[in-house]
């Protein structure tokens, strides 16, 4: 796959939503991409941009075998294959470890084997839990409240373990809550800005589990896909662990205003009662990313949303976003 002039990239998970994101930038710029994904909820539509232009490898991150013809002449690997789900990481907390700790120990372990220069590890603000100091720093203890936290952890220190044991370059990313095109808007525990957006197009009443009063830190897609280039390139950053988010806190209640606003609807909010582990307040402080990676946010959440809600209405029209 190496050749002279093209960088070699293996993306797992690359038919998710931030995957495929990433898999249209990695081509953009000129990388070879290859993308190893079992579609679980991969979906085909995420990288038909891309298709022609990707080696699309389905399978499993948990197979040994896979996964080492999947790391074959890769320089850096973007590991974001996972079961992203916090409630189906509580009913089913051994499947969810076999794909998200396991998993990893698959790539780390594949990737040292194959000389893989770098692996960028998609980490989560989860592992912050519920504790009450803001901003969140990376500084801060891990407090998960869910064996998805727990599998991120774990993931992310597997990963400085390696740096640190076998010198094979490591970089975990704490992504915070991640919006834009293509987001699953779908199921109970959808994220917010895909649920809002839907319903507001749909003339249904957005709902808001708890007072709206909640915060949270909305990230780009588009940021997060520069953070991971960021990662893949910085000098000395190997064994780092990385906020990845806007750095701005916003009540549910304002991100609803915003939605409403760009999508001119008008049915009231449905409020129910809050949803049990749901955290208070969330917003990342960046000055690490900033001195590791280089990493700055530039796109506003008022411009993300205008972007996401065209993507979303054309895709309610029957075309393409
Ligand atoms: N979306 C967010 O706000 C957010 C926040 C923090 C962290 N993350 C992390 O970012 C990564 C990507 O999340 P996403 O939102 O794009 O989710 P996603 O579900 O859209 O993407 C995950 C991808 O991994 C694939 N996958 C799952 N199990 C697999 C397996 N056993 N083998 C191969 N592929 C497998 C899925 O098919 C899917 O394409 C995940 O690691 C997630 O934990 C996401």
């Amino acid at each position: 796959m190496r050749s002279a002039q093209r960088r070699a990239a293996l993306v797992t998970g690359g038919a998710g939503f931030i995957g495929g994101h990433l898999v249209e930038r990695l081509v953009a710029d000129g990388w070879q991409v290859r993308v190893l994904d079992d579609f679980s909820t991969g979906r085909e539509s995420n990288l038909e941009r891309v298709a022609d232009r990707i080696d699309l490898l389905r399978g499993d991150v948990r197979d040994t075998r896979t996964v080492a013809r999947a790391v074959e002449g890769v320089e850096v690997v973007f590991h974001q294959a996972a079961i992203a789900s916090v409630p189906r990481s509580v009913a089913d907390p051994i499947g969810t470890h076999a794909v998200n700790t396991l998993g990893t120990l698959q790539v780390l372990e594949a990737a040292r084997d194959a000389g893989v220069r770098r692996v960028v590890y998609a980490a989560s603000c989860a592992i912050y839990g519920d504790g009450s100091e803001l901003p969140k720093r990376e500084t801060l203890p891990p407090r998960p409240l869910s064996p998805y936290a727990l599998q991120k952890h774990a993931g992310e220190l597997t990963c400085r373990l390696y740096a640190r044991l076998h010198g094979l370059e490591t970089v975990a990313l704490r992504y915070f809550n991640v919006y834009g095109p293509r987001q699953d808007p779908n199921g109970d525990y959808a994220a917010v800005i895909p649920r809002f957006i839907t319903a507001c197009l749909a003339g249904a009443a957005p709902r808001v589990y708890g007072d709206g009063e909640q915060t949270r830190d909305f990230v780009a897609v588009r940021d997060v896909v520069a953070a991971n280039l960021l990662a893949a390139e910085a000098e000395k950053a190997s064994g780092c662990v990385c906020n990845v988010a806007s750095g701005r806190e916003t009540s549910l209640n304002e991100l609803l205003a915003l939605v409403r606003e760009h999508t001119g609807a008008t049915a009231a909010a449905r409020y129910d009662p809050p949803r049990e582990g749901d955290v208070r307040r969330s917003v990342a402080c960046l000055d690490h990313a900033q001195e590791s990676l280089g990493y700055a946010p530039r796109v506003a959440l008022r411009e993300g949303l205008v972007d996401t809600i065209a993507s979303f209405a054309a895709a309610a029209r029957g075309s393409f976003s």
